[in-house]
């Protein structure tokens, strides 16, 4: 699934933003120079008005659907009754993009509102590879799945989480979306390095890449460590930043939006982080073709 539209090559040249519902309004009146805007289904399968002010917006903006509510790795399976919500959203919506986690969120049909470790196993592949076929199959279209932000490691792992993404890929041939941020704060969580992460990440298979904001935490732990917590609550950090500009080297120029999801700032701080994202991108592009020539 290269993306080779004019819509998908306007979201490579530009980045976009994550549309949280308080900034709705604003964005329909003002038509901010972002290039596409990645929406959270799930804020809009049950409001009519949100989702009538992102069908204006559709017609502006490349979109990108990012769910947070399909349990992909869940052993219960997919809830089929939200996979149809979803398809009907997406044939209205036409997005560019439909991604979500690799995690799990559903047990005995209980959303537990948290999107989960998986244990990186053989058994974890074959549950994850059939549920993604599922998905795939209901809603017509490509499912990107997106590298986790890791605090723990499960002692019944049997893969590391790259070796797991290598062996996802080959399974199913599915894209992946890149949380630069994750990678960051996992490398910082679990002890391995961030850069050589990007560097043996399944390169061929990057379909966009995500930027967000962390928040240092004390690592009950580990005394006087801290632990990076995936909050969406903060401007992207500068060692996230100089891991995209890597990122940008070793994957060339990805579709990139700007994730802000708790202590919203305003709609200006949060273009202003994705006019960063264009300049650090930018400027990465052009080391990679120097290094090329
Ligand atoms: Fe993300």
């Amino acid at each position: 699934m290269a993306i080779t539209s004019d819509a998908g090559q306007h979201m490579v040249e530009r980045t976009g933003i994550g549309l949280r519902l308080p900034h709705i309004a604003e964005v329909v009146a003002t038509r901010p120079p972002v290039g596409w805007l990645e929406i959270h289904p799930e804020n809009f399968l049950a409001n009519p008005h949100a989702l009538e002010l992102l069908t204006d917006l559709a017609r502006d903006y490349p979109i990108s659907v990012h769910t947070v509510g399909i349990s992909i790795g869940s052993a219960d399976g997919i809830d089929r009754v939200h996979l149809r919500r979803l398809r009907a959203l997406i044939e209205r919506l036409n997005p560019v993009l439909v991604s979500g986690h690799l995690a799990w969120s559903t047990v005995d049909g209980t959303y537990l509102n948290d999107l989960l470790p998986l244990p990186y196993t053989v058994e974890t592949l074959r549950v994850v590879a059939t549920h993604l076929a599922e998905v795939q199959d209901v809603l017509g279209r490509a499912y990107v799945i997106e590298n986790p932000s890791t605090y723990v490691s499960l002692g019944t792992s049997t893969m590391t989480e790259l070796q797991f993404l290598h062996a996802l890929v080959n399974a199913t041939s599915c894209r992946l979306l890149c949380d630069v941020s994750n990678v960051h704060l996992s490398g910082h969580n679990m002890g391995y390095d961030a850069y050589r992460f990007i560097d043996e990440f399944p390169a061929e298979a990057v379909a966009e890449l995500h930027l967000g904001g962390f928040t240092a935490e004390d690592d009950e732990a580990t005394p006087g460590g801290t632990l990076l917590v995936d909050t969406h609550a903060h401007a992207v950090a500068e060692p996230a930043w100089q891991l995209y500009a890597h990122a940008i080297r070793r994957f060339g120029p990805q579709p990139t939006i700007v994730e802000w999801d708790n202590d919203l700032p305003t709609l200006a701080v949060l273009t202003g982080e994705a006019a960063k994202s264009d300049r650090v991108r930018g400027a990465s592009r052009e080391d990679r073709h120097a290094h090329a020539r």
